[in-house]
């Protein structure tokens, strides 16, 4: 059901919160890690709305400021360097309102695919990091992601909520699928959906969106009614992750679905190089399915445990997975980057300490050999954590 976004600001929604605080959540790790690399951070909002809620609720904008006001209260770091850039096709004003408390900050007014280069291209060394929040999927450029990844910033990160189910409802008209699952919309109100007519531009505007035509497969498959619109969404989402990770070396997504069962009211889309960003992130996703998990529900108890896909956790095909992966590392590597890998191949389908678990016990059964540095506790015991971080390092090879 598609909806004018006049009313999209009047109360914050459930599932608007749930992506706030996946933002929320991981900026302040984020900010606290990056801040020591001693670069300057550069923080866009690329479609920033109005900075609040009409019901006082702060949105993004106002979100990201408290945090980044938080962290830089904490730190004891003196030369720190944060520019916030928030971009707004129509609400520059309201923004200027909503953030008057924050000065320093700079307001566009215009598109993001016409302002984000000239943003970002003085910005060469810095970190960065993109929050990218459309309606609809229409302005989604994926070359642009790809240009970022190369563009010689010291780090570069995209938080991108992708509207996967849009696209998969475009693909058809486009390509005259007969797309009969209309209901499934009923609960899905969408603001400002994109609609595209079947023609060549459009196609090519799609190829553009998902970074090549590995769609139009999908959608062909829907035609021959091989695969449902629920699989096809699915499918597209998967392979729009795999295409990010030409540019980008882990990508994660957690899908939002206000019922269970239900297709993903949106997907939130998480890219980044740095294997310590997406272990956060995998440890955020499963901090924010606790409450999308009492959104679908209502609140009421479920018995068995699911992932952010709503799919029973199978404890025995999870742990044969974790071996399956770890198993391919013949040649020594970093715990974080494996288990980065680990979720970026299989999707996040447990939580860190259960990929942790499976390797105590390859460990224990010589399996894996694990080296750690150091080798030995405080106290002058082996030591025997699972940690890459600071002042802690473990290096995994699987012996087989
Ligand atoms: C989903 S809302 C953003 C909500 C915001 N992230 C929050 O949490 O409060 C999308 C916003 O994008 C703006 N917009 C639409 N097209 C745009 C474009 N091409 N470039 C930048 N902003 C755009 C709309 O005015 C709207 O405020």
């Amino acid at each position: 059901m598609a909806k004018k976004n006049d009313d999209f600001f009047k109360e914050k929604k459930s599932w608007s919160e749930v992506k706030d605080s996946l933002l929320g959540n991981y900026l302040k790790p984020y900010l606290q890690k990056i801040l020591h690399t001693r670069k300057s951070i550069v923080y866009v909002d690329c479609f920033a709305g109005k900075g609040a809620f009409e019901d006082g609720q702060p949105g993004s904008p106002l979100i990201a400021l408290q945090t980044m006001q938080d962290c830089l209260n904490h730190t004891t770091m003196s030369d720190w360097h944060i520019e916030p850039y928030f971009i707004d096709l129509n609400y520059a004003d309201d923004l200027k309102v909503n953030l008057k408390e924050y000065p320093g900050i700079n307001i566009v007014s215009g598109k993001y695919e016409d302002e984000i280069c000239t943003i970002l291209e003085e910005k060469r060394g810095c970190n960065v990091f993109l929050y990218v929040d459309p309606y609809g999927i229409k302005a989604l450029d994926c070359t642009l992601f790809d240009c970022f990844a190369t563009h010689g910033f010291n780090s570069i990160e995209l938080l991108i909520n992708m509207n996967s189910f849009g696209f998969i409802r475009e693909g058809c008209r486009v390509l005259g699928v007969n797309f009969d699952d209309n209901d499934i919309f009923e609960d899905l109100v969408e603001y400002d959906s994109t609609h595209l007519v079947a023609d060549e531009n459009s196609k090519l505007a799609l190829n553009k969106i998902a970074g090549g035509d590995y769609w139009i497969r999908i959608i062909e498959a829907k035609r021959r009614n091989t695969i449902t619109a629920y699989d096809a969404e699915a499918q597209f989402a998967d392979e729009y992750c795999k295409r990010l990770r030409q540019g980008y070396s882990y990508v994660l997504n957690m899908p939002l679905r206000i019922k269970r069962g239900q297709v993903p009211k949106y997907r939130m889309i998480h890219a980044t190089n740095h294997a310590d960003g997406a272990l956060l992130m995998v440890d955020n996703i499963f901090g924010r399915w606790e409450l999308m998990k009492d959104i679908q529900t209502g609140g009421q108890i479920q018995i068995w445990e699911e992932n952010v896909e709503n799919e029973m956790i199978d404890e025995a095909d999870v742990r044969q997975k974790i071996i399956a992966h770890i198993s391919t590392f013949c040649t020594a590597a970093r715990l974080n980057q494996v288990m980065a890998d680990f979720y970026s191949t299989y999707g996040v389908i447990c939580r860190t300490k259960t990929v942790k678990d499976v390797y105590r016990d390859l460990e224990k059964s010589g399996e894996l050999v694990v080296l750690r540095r150091p080798s030995t506790t405080p106290k002058g015991r082996l030591a025997t954590y699972f940690a890459d971080e600071k002042g802690k390092q473990t290096i995994l090879r699987w012996k087989g």
